[in-house]
């Protein structure tokens, strides 16, 4: 029987994310029943499922902001999140954003570097109010990655861009994910971004992980490849759209 814990530790050898018998109840709904998980050091995961499901409930729990749950969760220590939304200090520029909640008295210099890294380095000085969607969007990724986790977790970062600048943020993500070698945990509602970024992409229902799809493609990966368009047809219809 699964205990009440939620213990952060090093990841071990074989997983970065180990999750057993987890269970999340509100209001005496179970969202999240009996789920199990297991994510690899530097794989990349996307989780896909209906609006409500408890994808970001899930989320929510590894990356530690919410602890009443029944089962077990074992994360890495060093893990980030970043939301749909930027949640960006607008009294705080950009720079001072990025460190935010960071122990001790980290240098702007760091934040500097990590703002190169999604290449917004010459807006470290800005007021997050003049940042545009995406500039935004890439903040909040550098604030995670400051943080030099083992496990990004990303909760739909890329759902209020505009396409161009979407599909520039998804080769972003791909680049940072390559060079740093985390695990990466996306949620997202785009069947074709879980294709194009995931090692293995999962499908949530009735609070557990329904079904889970290994993406063997070559990176990087081309939308027009017929094995892309296979897997992204049999992904839709676990959804339950019919693409026929
Ligand atoms: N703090 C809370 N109190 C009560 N119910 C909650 C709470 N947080 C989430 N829920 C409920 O849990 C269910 C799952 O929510 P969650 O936000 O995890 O869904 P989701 O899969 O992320 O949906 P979406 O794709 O729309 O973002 C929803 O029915 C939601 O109303
Ligand atoms: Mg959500």
């Amino acid at each position: 029987m699964a205990t009440d814990v939620h213990r952060p530790v090093t990841p071990t050898v074989t997983q970065a994310v180990r999750v057993e018998g987890l269970s999340r109840t509100f209001d005496g709904r179970a969202v999240i029943d009996d789920l199990r998980l297991d994510i690899a050091p530097g794989e990349f995961v996307a989780l896909l499922g209906r609006s409500g499901c408890g994808k970001s409930t899930l989320l929510r729990i590894l990356a530690g902001l919410d602890r009443d749950i029944k089962g077990t969760a074992l994360v890495p220590r060093r893990r980030a999140v970043a939301f749909q939304a930027p949640r960006l200090m607008p009294w705080k520029k950009v720079w001072r954003n990025v460190l935010l909640g960071l122990p001790g008295k980290p240098e702007r210099a760091r934040a500097e570097r990590t703002l190169d890294e999604v290449g917004l380095g010459h807006r470290a000085g800005a007021w997050p109010k003049t940042l545009s969607g995406g500039e935004a969007q890439r903040a909040s990724l550098a604030r995670a990655l400051v943080r030099e986790p083992d496990l990004l977790l990303l909760d739909e970062p890329f759902g209020a861009l505009d396409a161009l600048t979407r599909i520039k943020a998804q080769h972003l993500v791909a680049e940072v994910w390559q060079r740093r070698g985390c695990a990466v945990l996306l949620v997202t509602h785009d069947v074709e971004e879980a294709v194009l970024l995931a090692d293995r992409v999962l499908v949530m229902d009735d609070g557990r992980i329904a079904h889970e799809q290994h993406v063997g493609l070559d990176r990087p990966r081309d939308i027009t490849d017929p094995r892309f368009a296979e897997l992204r047809a049999g992904l839709l219809r676990r959804l339950g759209v019919d693409t026929a």
